[in-house]
């Protein structure tokens, strides 16, 4: 059972980092379409305008209550953020919410505030949250069954689509734990996010490989290490099962390839907003899994400290 404070900390701190990452995979999706499936373009910008309000309720609520370590991990923004968000608005036509930005960047924490007004606000927040994941859940799936049933063409890789979903999912059960009291950071929970986070960074890497042109090399060689390596670290949990000492060694290594990972993306991201690098990667997606692997390593720090 977690504390109330504990159920507002961790209820802000999940839904500032993923009410970002489901607009942004909406917008990837609502610039993947054909032009003939203007209904599915729409559908993807209702989910990315629902996102960005829960993000706004989101930051109004979390200003001066959240974890600093949250705002300090970059997992909310990072120095690359608002570049990207611009010139991938540039890019694509698309207005984005550059203002939700401004605000993340100026953000506080820790005023641990736990009243009951609070607690109910957040609670509606929680369901809010909740209703739209399972919007998404379901306008992610159905894309890809007719992609996968080839009645759909869209320009992202299926395996993308079913990242997209997966991370929707992971994160509906989130906030269902979260609204059970339930502690995540315990043993198995931390397992739970460790075997999920290893292998939505192998399929980064992958992604990353696929969408660079294919005269960058040397990118692509990396992007594969990468790929192999998380993927490895994946077996290696799976086969682990109880085995302590065997568990203790795997988070470390997961450490050690999760901060070159962000240093990667980092790389990458600086590269593509410098035109430096070539590639079909929108600057915001290479912001997006920047702060995805921030956020597994605030995880991931933190499980050591257990
Ligand atoms: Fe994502
Ligand atoms: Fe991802």
């Amino acid at each position: 059972m977690i504390t109330d404070s504990e159920y507002i900390k961790r209820s802000l701190a999940l839904h500032l980092f993923f009410a970002r990452i489901m607009k942004e995979h909406s917008l990837f999706l609502e610039t993947g379409f054909s032009r003939r499936d203007f209904n599915l373009i729409n559908q993807a910008d209702y989910h990315r305008r629902s996102f960005d309000a829960l993000l706004a309720d989101t930051i109004a609520l979390a200003d001066g209550v959240v974890c600093e370590e949250v705002l300090k991990s970059g997992e909310v923004t990072t120095p690359f953020t608002l570049k990207a968000e611009t010139v991938t608005s540039y890019y694509t036509g698309i207005p984005i919410a550059t203002e939700l930005t401004g605000k993340e960047a100026s953000m506080t924490g820790d005023g641990g505030k736990s009243d009951r007004a609070l607690i109910r606000q957040i609670r509606d927040l929680n369901n809010q949250a909740s209703e739209l994941i399972r919007s998404i859940i379901q306008f992610k799936s159905g894309i890809l069954s007719n992609v996968r049933f080839c009645s759909l063409f869209t320009t992202n890789y299926p395996l993308m689509i079913g990242h997209l979903l997966e991370e929707a999912k992971f994160y509906l059960s989130a906030v269902q734990k979260l609204e059970e009291k339930e502690d995540i950071y315990t043993r198995k929970g931390e397992l739970d996010q460790e075997y999920f986070w290893n292998d939505i960074l192998a399929e980064h890497a992958k992604f990353i490989r696929g969408m660079l042109d294919p005269t960058e090399i040397e990118l692509m060689i990396k992007a594969n290490d990468f790929a192999n390596e998380f993927d490895e670290l994946t077996d290696q949990l799976k086969q682990a099962a109880d085995k302590m000492s065997s568990l203790r060694k795997i988070t470390s290594d997961s450490l050690i390839a999760a901060n070159q990972m962000r240093d990667f993306n980092i790389s990458g991201t600086q590269g593509i907003l410098d035109c430096k690098i070539k590639s079909i990667i929108m600057p915001l997606l290479s912001d997006h899994v920047l702060r995805e692997a921030n956020h597994y390593l605030r995880l991931l720090n933190r499980f050591q400290k257990n």
